[in-house]
């Protein structure tokens, strides 16, 4: 079966699917996006993830392409049309397109959209998470502004590359002050050596991950200790446990950073049961 993708208005093939080379995502990265996990047919907390894309785009002053309503009805067209049960759905919105300058378009020009979807292993994604992953710490070089969820992600890019050549998945960026501040493409956590779990506010050098919002709900329904409260790269390398939050891996144990092992160097109990209960803490729409 060959792949769809919807681009401004139209479905069609995904080996086709193009915008302008004068898109201002493409030129100057002046774009917003959101990746959605689909889960057993159902595209998982789809109202946070609308009200972080409006959000995004009222930062940037770019408007809605077209109604919530009608991104919604694309979305699961797309799902459904490429068969994903369990997966991602990608959106993008751009400023649109309008001849290379850096001010904003004059005239009437209306937003570009993109949604793509494709499908993945749940069973591969599982094998990951009994083993964990290990991370490497890097330096903090984004603008201060990675509330807004911009496809400016150059540095998340290299960043994550360096990881891969050193043989780790993710990167941790650290701030001036030797605080993690999140990863490339995820949030981080630890359960602190006396047992706390710990997460950096939102307020200051992270973006408001969804799946660290529904862990957050979660935490607070199990009564597990908890502190929002940022946490140096030390305390993460004596930590009981380290763990990763996105949509893209959901809950996904760290067992190492940098050259120290975390923990008993397996996932942890607090990470792996987060995990679990992972989607009884979301909201579906169906398909
Ligand atoms: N990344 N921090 C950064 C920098 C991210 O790019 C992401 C998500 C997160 C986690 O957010 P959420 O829980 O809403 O997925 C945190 C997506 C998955 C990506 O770029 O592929």
């Amino acid at each position: 079966m060959s792949r769809i993708a919807y681009v401004n208005g139209q479905y069609v093939p995904h080996k086709d699917a193009a915008v302008h080379v004068e898109d201002r995502g493409y030129q100057f990265a002046d774009g917003v996006y959101e990746v959605c996990e689909v889960w057993q047919g159902n595209v998982v907390d789809m109202p946070r993830h609308f009200d972080r894309l409006g959000r995004s785009l009222r930062e940037l002053r770019i408007d809605w392409p077209m109604s919530r309503a009608a991104v919604e009805f694309v979305i699961r067209e797309v799902v459904r049309r490429n068969r994903v049960r369990n997966g991602m759905v990608y959106i993008q919105v751009t400023r649109g397109v309008a001849r290379r300058d850096h001010f904003f378009p004059t005239d009437d020009v209306a937003p570009s959209i993109v949604v793509t979807a494709r499908s993945t292993s749940p069973a591969a994604a599982e094998e990951a998470a009994s083993k964990g992953i290990s991370v490497i710490t890097y330096p903090e070089n984004r603008w201060p502004r990675v509330d807004i969820k911009t496809v400016a992600l150059l540095p998340n890019v290299l960043a994550k590359q360096e990881a891969r050549e050193r043989g780790s998945k993710e990167a941790w960026y650290v701030d001036v002050n030797g605080m993690v501040t999140e990863g490339g493409s995820t949030n981080a956590w630890i359960v602190s050596k006396d047992g706390v779990l710990l997460t950096r506010p939102a307020e200051g050098g992270i973006l408001r991950g969804i799946t660290r919002a529904v862990v957050l709900d979660l935490i607070a329904r199990e009564g597990l200790a908890f502190e929002e409260r940022a946490f140096s790269v030390d305390e993460a390398k004596q930590a009981r446990e380290a763990f990763v939050t996105a949509a893209s891996t959901l809950v996904m144990p760290v067992v190492r950073i940098d050259d120290t092992v975390v923990g008993n160097g397996h996932p942890g109990s607090t990470a792996t049961r987060l995990r679990e209960l992972f989607h009884t803490a979301t909201d579906f729409m169906a398909v």
